[in-house]
């Protein structure tokens, strides 16, 4: 892959929490509230909860990895607050519904959803198993929406506030080959949080619910290290993400930077850019400067169509 094919950016990219979003401005502003945080037992999502965490919310932290969910848990636990551990596959559709009340009774009503869970296979679909190439849109799609469903009547029920960050990619926004399932999950996500923020009008939620796609930046993880499979790189070499070697390279962020800037969504204090596809290396301050009006109008940060000059997307 590369990165020169996406555009290279002329401001300057933020790799770790600044200003408005380090965990020092963000003491107390989310004191009280429940967060569920899915795909949390590692990496980006371990850190969104950690982060949700020193912000005072207190955290349910769902993931089908049962093990590695006791370190998450001791990180949050340490910030004082409540924290349960929810082993479940997002994509079964029964447990997870069952699993979002068993929050609801041990922690309270949840105010804040991650959608964060999320896989990555690396290969064309030409050499995939449906059901392989599938699951993606079932993790990546079909669970936050799942989630999204059940809570939306709840949030009316309870005063019409909540918020909800869907974990998206700059991939859903990208051509990137061999990512087929990925790429088109993490663009459907991305549309879905436009238009559910539309939708939420129609009920009089625009202004206390606030829908977010987010891209975490490029972060060392488990999701893209171990790179495409023998067969996939032995028939396509270097095509693609990339190996182990290619991700270091590219994926430099920490994922604090993620972690920090839900905390600050889930505070409110990003309530201007509810709707929007926004990308945690880019400041906070210069996207609110800009003015959510000036934003819907020249279609900011939302993901679109491009047709060459003078022809438009009319109906
Ligand atoms: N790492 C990056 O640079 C990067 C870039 C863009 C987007 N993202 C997105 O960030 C999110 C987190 O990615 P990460 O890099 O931390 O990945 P990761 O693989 O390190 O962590 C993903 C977590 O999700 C859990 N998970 C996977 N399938 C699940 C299921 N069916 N049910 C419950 N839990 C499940 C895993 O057990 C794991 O703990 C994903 O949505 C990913 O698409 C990551």
């Amino acid at each position: 892959m590369d990165p020169a094919e996406f555009g290279i950016s002329t401001t300057p990219l933020h790799h770790a929490p600044y200003g408005p979003i380090t965990p020092e401005a963000l003491a107390g502003a989310n004191t009280s509230k429940v967060a569920l945080i899915t795909g949390a037992a590692r990496g980006i999502g371990a850190a969104i909860a950690e982060s949700l965490a020193k912000s005072g919310a207190n955290v349910a932290i769902l993931d089908l990895d049962i093990e590695r969910q006791a370190d998450t848990q001791q990180k949050c636990a340490a910030h004082g607050v409540k924290v349960g551990v929810y082993g479940c596959d997002v994509t079964d559709e029964q447990t997870l519904l069952a699993t979002l009340d068993q929050v609801e009774q041990e922690l309270g009503p949840v105010d804040v959803l991650i959608n964060n869970a999320g896989i990555l296979s690396q290969r064309p679909l030409l050499i995939s198993t449906f059901p392989s190439f599938w699951r993606q849109i079932e993790v990546n799609f079909k669970a936050p929406l799942l989630l999204t469903h059940a809570l939306l009547p709840r949030f009316l029920s309870r005063g019409g506030t909540g918020c909800i960050i869907n974990i998206a990619s700059r991939s859903g926004t990208v051509d990137v080959p061999m990512t087929m399932g990925y790429v088109t999950s993490k663009a459907a996500l991305i549309r879905g949080t436009h238009t559910l923020q539309k939708e939420l009008g129609l009920d009089g939620l625009d202004e206390g619910v606030g829908v977010y796609a987010l891209h975490p930046g490029g972060v060392f993880t488990g999701m893209g290290g171990s790179g495409a499979e023998e067969d996939v790189r032995e028939r396509y070499g270097g095509v693609g993400v990339g190996d182990e070697e290619g991700f270091r390279e590219l994926f430099r962020d920490g994922p604090e930077l993620c972690g920090q800037t839900c905390a600050w969504l889930a505070s409110g204090r990003g309530r201007e850019l509810r709707g929007f596809y926004l990308d945690c290396r880019q400041d906070v301050r210069k996207l609110l400067e800009y003015g959510r009006e000036a934003m819907l109008k020249e279609k900011r940060n939302t993901l679109g169509v491009n047709f060459l000059d003078g022809y438009c997307n009319e109906p």
